[in-house]
């Protein structure tokens, strides 16, 4: 018979009525003589009891955890409703029970908070039956749906783009995959549908969007995937601020929908403010800290570990400091924690100033093991610029100015986070835009995209794509939330003579790049409008909308930090025969 009703939507209206359900047997309690068992589906739980008299007692008794089973029953009110249950405040009573299929004993139990990540990847499908599994991917699905019909309804039409395709320098490493039919050569996966997208703008499209898998063989983190998806968008003859704005509000339209919640106007910040006062490219605005620069003022000081750092050449160094609030204090014992833990980002020390009495800037009144080194005007000016009082605990970095950035900032979040220092903001969203060209590779000694080989630079500072990299700011924007990059992308270049500069800047040969690049080259020359465009991070939209610690979470089936699925337990070894067909010769085997 047909079910009339899912188990997590009946109510107080179904009182009295007759209904079918179907379901898993979540839980089972026998009460002297009465049976109650909690039935679920994706809806919820809903508790059934069976009567000692009840023709249906005997089957009953048979059921365990998971068996599915078919229920017959009248709902009625709860005597003794349960406040934390969607279903709880009513009942059903049992007329018939048919058990559909039974389980055999369960590795793990369902929703039980205690089982750990791997044997959750490992019996990941009965994991995906948890309530929280359920509403995750629930709300994934409808983020990704409602973002469809906003950019259908502005005009955004979806365009597949391969999968098999050119492997692409830069960027992460490629997923190779051997062809058979043209042995020694291969496909790559895509990182991104980038050039592809950027073509079909050539074509005439004007608005497409796709969302779509993207491949990237990097080492992984909590809010990182080998195979993750991207909402992939591009947009001709809009600037910089308007395809800002159409996805802004897009955002804004996917959080009151779903979430009923007016996101407000997103904060533009740039990349050298966002350096500045957070050391990151992607600060969660939740935590009120901000750095102060004390390069400038240190320049002169006494003490060796900060006049080094302020007078490192071309301004490489820095000195920055925070200032807890007054309410946080720090034990000796968490100092040292913190020390150790700056030092994981190359920080060789981590000052500190306690301030006793702010009205002597000196041994007497401050705590501090850099106090002897500092004279008073020193310390005054330290105590000034931080905004400091009685009470205050000033944290300080001194060093190169890229290690006091990542040490700082991390330690920013983590006292943000420990402390529970976070603002009243649930949502804390921001564009990061302006920011640089390209980054200076120590390794390699050439300079390498900071976004991508395609990014425009700012109009402004097309002439210093050769003369000055270094400096040369792109027309690129990313959008954060909550301390996450969630979106990233920027104008494109339409013309083939600045594309090629930016190749000679990242010291690719005319020959290199048309070998690697031709089929953008070539096409950028008949006729390429303006465009650019954005890609968001599904993964990390839906982890965020849904609180959830990692990606993992709102993944059907994720790889561990490792690459491993461990449902199927790919990557694995293949047959001789395979690798032969392939022309690979036989790979390391155990
Ligand atoms: P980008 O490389 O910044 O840009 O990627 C866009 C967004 O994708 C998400 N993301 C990831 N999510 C999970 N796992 C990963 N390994 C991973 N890598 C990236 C992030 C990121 O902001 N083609 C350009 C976009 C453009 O210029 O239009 C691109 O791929 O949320
Ligand atoms: P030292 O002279 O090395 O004993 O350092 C004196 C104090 O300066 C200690 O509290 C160190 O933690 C601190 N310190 C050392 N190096 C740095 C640095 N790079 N940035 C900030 N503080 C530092």
């Amino acid at each position: 018979m047909q079910r009339t009703e899912y188990c997590g939507l009946i109510d107080q209206t179904y009182i009295d009525k007759q209904i079918i359900v179907k379901g898993w047997v979540h839980r089972r309690r026998d009460l002297g003589g009465l049976i109650f068992f909690d039935l679920r589906d994706r809806e919820g739980l809903l508790q059934i009891i069976v009567n000692p008299d009840s023709p249906c007692f005997n089957t009953a008794l048979e059921l365990k955890h998971e068996y599915v089973v078919e229920v017959h029953g009248l709902v009625r009110t709860r005597p003794n409703p349960n406040h934390e249950l969607k279903t709880g405040l009513i009942e059903v009573v049992a007329q018939s029970v048919i058990i559909l299929n039974s389980a055999a004993p369960l590795p793990i139990l369902v929703d039980d908070p205690t089982t750990s990540e791997t044997n959750r990847m490992t019996h990941r499908i009965i994991d995906l039956r948890s309530q929280k599994m359920q509403k995750n991917l629930r709300l994934r699905y409808q983020i990704a749906k409602t973002m469809r019909n906003f950019l259908d309804e502005s005009g955004f039409i979806d365009i597949e783009t391969p999968f098999l395709t050119l492997s692409t320098p830069g960027g992460a490493r490629d997923f190779l995959v051997p062809s058979r039919m043209h042995k020694g050569k291969f496909y790559a996966l895509p990182q991104s549908p980038q050039i592809f997208k950027q073509l079909f703008m050539v074509a005439g499209f004007d608005r497409y969007y796709q969302i779509i898998r993207c491949f990237r063989d990097e080492e992984l983190r909590a809010d990182r995937q080998p195979e993750f998806t991207q909402v992939d968008i591009e947009t001709s003859f809009l600037d910089e601020e308007e395809i800002r704005n159409i996805n802004e509000n897009m955002l804004r339209h996917v959080f009151k929908q779903l979430l009923n919640v007016e996101l407000p106007q997103f904060p533009v910040m740039t990349y050298t403010d966002a350096m500045y006062y957070y050391g990151s490219d992607k600060p969660d605005l939740r935590i009120p800290l901000k750095f102060v620069d004390l390069t400038t003022p240190m320049k002169n000081c006494g003490f060796k570990v900060f006049n080094h750092a302020a007078n490192l050449e071309n301004g490489q160094g820095r000195i920055a400091a925070l200032t807890l609030p007054n309410n946080v204090t720090l034990s000796r014992k968490e100092i040292d924690e913190l020390t150790k833990f700056v030092g994981i980002y190359g920080a060789k020390g981590l000052a500190y100033i306690k301030v006793n009495d702010i009205s002597k800037p000196n041994e007497e009144g401050l705590q501090s093991p850099i106090v002897k080194f500092l004279n008073t005007n020193e310390l005054t000016s330290i105590l000034e610029l931080c905004g400091a009082s009685n009470g205050s605990t000033v944290l300080i970095i001194a060093d190169k100015a890229k290690v006091v950035n990542e040490a700082l900032g991390a330690l920013r979040l983590k006292l943000g986070y420990e402390k529970n220092l976070l603002n009243n903001q649930e949502w804390a969203p921001l564009w990061v835009i302006d920011f640089p060209m390209f980054e200076y590779d120590e390794n390699t000694r050439h300079y390498a995209p900071a976004h991508h080989a395609f990014t425009a630079p700012k109009d402004e500072h097309v002439e210093l794509l050769n003369s000055n990299p270094a400096v040369c700011l792109a027309k690129a924007y990313d959008m954060v939330l909550n301390g996450s990059e969630i979106g990233g992308g920027s104008v494109r270049i339409h013309k083939a003579d600045i594309q090629a500069k930016v190749f000679a800047a990242m010291n690719l040969t005319p020959d290199e790049a048309k070998q690697k690049f031709g089929y953008l080259l070539d096409n950028l020359q008949f006729g390429a409008p303006p465009h650019g465009g954005i890609a968001f991070g599904l993964d990390r939209v839906a982890a965020i909308m849904c609180k959830a610690d990692s990606i993992r979470d709102v993944i059907a089936l994720p790889k561990t930090t490792t690459g491993q699925c461990l449902l199927t337990n790919a990557p694995n070894y293949v047959d001789d025969a395979q690798l032969n067909e392939l022309g690979i010769n036989h790979g390391i085997k155990p």
